[in-house]
């Protein structure tokens, strides 16, 4: 009775408050329109409009363009500008417009504001979705204090090429990792109520396929199969939207000759109308300009008008929409009905964050001095970067080192290159208040002597420091080798056409390793780098990307086993850059590679596998995998297969294993990847202890687009691994049965181009 009642009360209050947001929606509908109808077309291209802010000696300063624009009612919203102060003082000019529309303050917090966190593609190795999520609610609740209210973040974009320099802004190569964390990015920027005033409006970008450039230059064209957007790069966004992201950024690339900004069939057809999104599109920094070079567009008034037909709703910096747009509305080349859409959504996400009802709401000078850098905020912040790093290779226990070491040598310019440990995009973050791996050390090891020599740098081939590195390598018990990318060239437009260390590092690690001594290689950079030349030979590696303010300190609490490695690979390490794209989930090929048959899909010079799979990542502890097992043999689409495996500790040190499940479809009417990541668990297993572990299989685990561009299951047998990497893995088999003898089962239809209905048929199970 108790529980039946329980139901009726719980369903009660559902109800209720699924009444009470459908009376704000249309109390939000009923302002917006109210408001839009006062407005002239100025006006409203002026909500369209996002002006670079200026940074003067000691701040912000009164933007291009003065405050005239503002007071005008000619900027909807500023880019790269922010301070409780500010803004304040920027919205009382606001307030002096005609109808007194405040405005939006959007940056690119993408891993912090002034704590910073470790760089995207750090955050996805530590597999835990929940510590990526708090990461991001401390850098909206520090962002939101300084003024700001939109973030162009997450980055969503799949990479499956190590030259592309973005590649660090993401989550790595894997769409099901991807969408997990770009799930739990938007909840950590978005909370539960836009309104409050420690949360901010995110951006899933870049929409779509940008992580596809060719040859991994950035900005380059992408070329991508239908079916290969959908199953690869669209997830991500997906489960942005799902998670509710109220805005999206149209990337620079094209796909299929369609510059996205100019893709009616991408962004009002496939976002909006296929997966009923109603947030605001924004366009990349100048992307409406761009349509001219790509060579849609033949001036920028043509480029405003494609841009703003295919739904782009905010003209970041181009300023063409201002200029350009009114006389085209007028003379109808451009729909009224096109301008008043993307002012009501920017009108909307105003009011939905608060703006109308208190302007100043995010412009908190008292919250801004107590929140920046707050303590706590640095102790998650230690959390994630010890959960982040990558232990790649282990030999023979050399690692931890012990805190009773006489003398370490570190070695190497990152070790102590403060602006590099945080990384490329850190918004306000300053080098100074972050830790190096030099001082990270120090600190752990105050009774060590730790003697530091540069070496080498990244950017270039002096090698003239050398000398001095070999001198204190040979003087010491234990080197330290510091060695990979500064920020700098794990960014935007720092694409690489090789993969190695770059400078004169790699004589570095020869010379160094020469010495004699036993050197630990602590890897910095945004990307997968190819080590071939010394993986084998130097007895530990770990992948310390950057990390954030707290770089150094987690770096040594690792080093020196106050925190035992979990942190698994969000992509793949190739050999050489010869083998790139090289990625977990590729599909087989007629003759998939076999050692000594020729006539096989593989290099003469080199192996086809790579130095280091996804997934792989080592422990101070180890794990073993028994008894894998499977709920039934056979399931129907409308089932549950449960998987589970026993995982022991079979170490002597307490530690987190993220225990891994893959699937693949054997046999296809396409041919499918030979193994697609379905499922995580991020696990805590004293020595000794087991636990086991159980996941959930069900159609939608088992689905993808076929010829048709329909979202299928089809019958038939699959194989099921759950293990410690995708390559380390137990196996079993089921079947899919279909009792009903259809030949597929269509999870979702997708709609043809251009008669798009009002929703999509998501979810929807249809026998054909
Ligand atoms: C980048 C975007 C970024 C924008 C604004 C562009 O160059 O591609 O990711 O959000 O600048 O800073």
């Amino acid at each position: 009775m108790m529980a039946r009642l329980s139901i009726v009360g719980a369903a009660l209050i559902l109800s209720v408050a699924s009444a009470a947001a459908q009376a704000t929606t249309s109390r939000a509908a009923r302002f917006v329109d109210s408001l839009l109808a006062r407005m002239t077309l100025e006006e409203k291209l002026g909500q369209l409009t996002q002006l670079p802010g200026r940074w003067g000696d000691t701040g912000p300063v009164v933007p291009e363009g003065g405050e005239g624009e503002i007071r005008r009612g000619q900027v909807g919203s500023f880019l790269g500008v922010f301070g409780a102060g500010y803004t304040r003082r920027m919205q009382e000019v606001a307030l002096q417009s005609r109808h007194k529309i405040p405005l939006l303050f959007a940056h690119d917090v993408i891993h912090g504001f002034r704590t910073i966190f470790p760089v995207s593609i750090a955050e996805a190795a530590s597999w835990d979705p929940q510590a990526v999520e708090h990461a991001a609610r401390i850098a909206a609740i520090e962002a939101t204090a300084a003024g700001l209210h939109w973030t162009f973040a997450p980055m969503v974009d799949i990479a499956r090429d190590a030259r592309w320099g973005r590649i660090v802004e993401g989550a790595g190569e894997d769409p099901y990792l991807g969408s997990i964390m770009a799930a739990a990015r938007v909840r950590g920027f978005q909370g539960t109520d836009l309104s409050a005033p420690n949360t901010m409006l995110a951006t899933a970008k870049h929409f779509v396929g940008y992580g596809a450039a060719e040859g991994g230059r950035d900005y380059n064209i992408a070329d991508i199969p239908e079916v290969t957007l959908r199953d690869i790069y669209l997830p991500p966004f997906h489960a942005a939207i799902d998670a509710g992201a109220g805005s999206v950024m149209a990337s620079f690339n094209e796909v299929a000759g369609e510059p996205v900004h100019a893709s009616e069939r991408l962004i009002d057809g496939l976002l909006r109308a296929e997966w009923g999104w109603n947030g605001v599109l924004v366009s990349d920094y100048t992307g409406v300009l761009e349509l001219i070079p790509h060579g849609v567009a033949a001036d920028s008034a043509s480029a405003g008008a494609l841009a703003l037909r295919a739904g782009v709703d905010v003209d970041m910096v181009s300023r063409i929409y201002l200029n350009k747009l009114a006389p085209l509305v007028r003379s109808g080349r451009v729909a009224m009905r096109d301008v008043n859409a993307a002012v009501r959504r920017v009108l909307r996400a105003k009011y939905d964050l608060g703006l109308f009802a208190d302007p100043f709401r995010y412009s908190d000078t008292t919250r801004e001095r107590q929140t920046l850098l707050a303590a706590e905020h640095r102790a998650a912040a230690r959390a994630l970067a010890r959960k982040a790093i990558v232990l790649l290779r282990n030999e023979g226990r050399a690692l931890p080192l012990s805190k009773s070491l006489g003398t370490i040598a570190v070695i190497g310019s990152l070790a102590t290159d403060a602006r590099s440990s945080i990384g490329n995009w850190s918004a306000a973050g300053r080098a100074e208040e972050g830790v190096t791996v030099l001082e990270g050390i120090r600190r752990a090891v105050p009774s060590a002597r730790v003697v530091h020599a540069r070496g080498a740098d990244s950017a270039t081939a002096d090698t003239s420091g050398f000398a001095e590195a070999v001198r204190v390598a040979r003087d010491a018990d234990v080197v330290v080798l510091v060695v990979g990318e500064h920020q700098e060239q794990s960014a935007e437009a720092n694409n690489r056409a090789f993969l190695g260390l770059p400078g004169a590092q790699e004589g570095l690690v020869r010379a160094v390793r020469g010495a004699g001594k036993p050197v630990v290689v602590v890897l910095m950079g945004g990307r997968p780098l190819a080590i071939s030349s010394f993986a084998d030979s130097v007895p530990a590696i770990m992948h310390a990307w950057y990390l954030g303010t707290e770089m150094g300190n987690a770096v040594a609490d690792v080093l020196f086993g106050d925190a035992n490695p979990s942190g698994k690979l969000p992509v793949t390490i190739p050999r050489t850059v010869g083998q790139v794209p090289l990625y977990y989930n590729h599909r087989n090929t007629g003759r998939p590679p076999v050692a000594n048959q020729k006539y096989t899909s593989k290099y003469i010079d080199v192996p086809w596998t790579p130095l280091y799979p996804f997934g792989h990542g080592l422990s101070y502890t180890t794990f073993a995998y028994r008894n894998l097992r499977l709920s039934a043999a056979a399931m129907r689409p409308s089932d549950t297969l449960i998987v589970s495996v026993d995982v022991t500790n079979t170490g002597d040190r307490v530690g987190d294993e993220i225990v891994q499940l893959y699937i693949r479809d054997e046999v296809g009417t396409l041919t499918r990847p030979v193994k697609e990541l379905r499922g995580f668990r991020r696990i805590t297993l004293q020595p000794g202890e087991t636990q086991s572990v159980s996941f959930a299989l069900g159609s939608k685990d088992l689905a993808f687009h076929d010829a048709a561009l329909d979202l299928v299951v089809e019958p038939g047998f699959f194989r099921v691994y759950v293990g410690s990497s995708s390559e380390r893995v137990e196996e079993a088999r089921f079947e899919l049965v279909d009792p009903r003898r259809c030949g597929k089962r269509v999870l979702r239809r997708e709609v043809p181009r251009f008669t798009w209905p009002a929703k999509s048929r998501m979810g929807a199970v249809i026998c054909r």
